[in-house]
């Protein structure tokens, strides 16, 4: 999608994005110096090993926490706090258990006051690309993990981002559920053509669904590389894991982690 496009303005760009928290009263930098841009229309990875701060630089650029340095511009201009033109989906669902499918995706137009008849369509719409057409008025209780995650992403889908913020959205489900969400997330993001920033620790993950890869260090948390994914499109057969580009992507992965201590490393691949 990027290749064919005039290389402009990114959307999303970490200039030097630093992060030291507080720990037992010492100072812990967990972020050092965070370089990336992100293209409108994009699918970025961020991957790296648990604690390497992958979360933090999500939530840095959802505006939940603030960096110590550096600075986060969206669409141009430097982003303070969280806003609708971020959509985030993390690993727990977050759906409000009171209300129904339909009614939670419904939630964020409701509060942006949007019309009753406007906010049926535009759920009906989102719903539908996630593949959870006839499942409107189900409540929460009653759909499968990947039902509700699906939903999720109708609910930040529905707000129309500019950026859809993902942190391992599919790691509570199953391995046949998690695969099938992949193929689920690419065929929206194709349909909406919504930019996806989207953290993993798993290899795969990121090579089947990327434009490009950050793949992070740790200790602190830095880029190590930043890897464009040349792989063709549609992806929608994950037989295509088994293809020669792949492995060849997965192997270069490989080869970037191997100086880490294997302590350090809880990469899935
Ligand atoms: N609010 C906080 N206060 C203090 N330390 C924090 C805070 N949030 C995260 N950290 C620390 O920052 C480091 C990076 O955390 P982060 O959650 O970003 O890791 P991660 O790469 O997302 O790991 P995982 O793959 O396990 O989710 C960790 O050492 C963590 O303990
Ligand atoms: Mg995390």
């Amino acid at each position: 999608m990027s290749e064919t496009k005039a290389k402009g303005v990114p959307l999303l760009e970490l200039r030097d994005v630093s992060k030291t928290f507080l720990k037992d009263g010492a100072e812990f930098k967990v972020l050092e110096k965070v370089n990336l841009e992100i293209d409108e229309g994009e699918f970025v990875c961020i991957l790296g090993p648990t604690g390497c701060g992958k979360s933090v630089t999500l939530q840095i650029v959802a505006g939940l926490i603030e960096q110590s340095s550096g600075s986060v511009i969206l669409d141009g201009r430097e982003e303070h706090g969280p806003g609708p033109h971020k959509g985030m989906v993390f690993q727990e669902y977050a759906l409000l258990p009171w209300r129904s499918v339909r009614e939670n995706v419904e939630l964020g137009l409701e509060l942006k006051g949007v019309s009753r008849k406007e906010r049926h369509r535009i759920a009906g719409e989102q719903l539908e690309i996630v593949g959870l057409k006839g499942a409107e008025n189900s409540m929460v209780h009653e759909i499968s993990g990947g039902m509700r995650q699906r939903a999720a992403i109708a609910r930040a889908l529905a707000n129309s981002p500019r950026i859809l913020l993902m942190d391992e959205p599919f790691e509570a489900l199953d391995a046949l559920t998690k695969e099938e969400m992949q193929i689920q997330i690419l065929k929206a993001w194709e349909k909406t053509k919504t930019t996806i920033f989207f953290v993993t620790h798993d290899v795969d993950e990121a090579i089947f669904l990327s434009d490009k890869i950050c793949v992070m260090d740790i200790n602190p948390g830095r880029v190590k590389k930043i890897l464009e994914n040349r792989l063709p499109r549609p992806r929608h057969e994950l037989v295509c894991r088994t293809d020669r580009e792949f492995g060849e992507m997965r192997d270069q992965i490989i080869q970037l982690y191997s100086s880490l201590k294997d302590e350090e490393l809880d990469l899935v691949f």
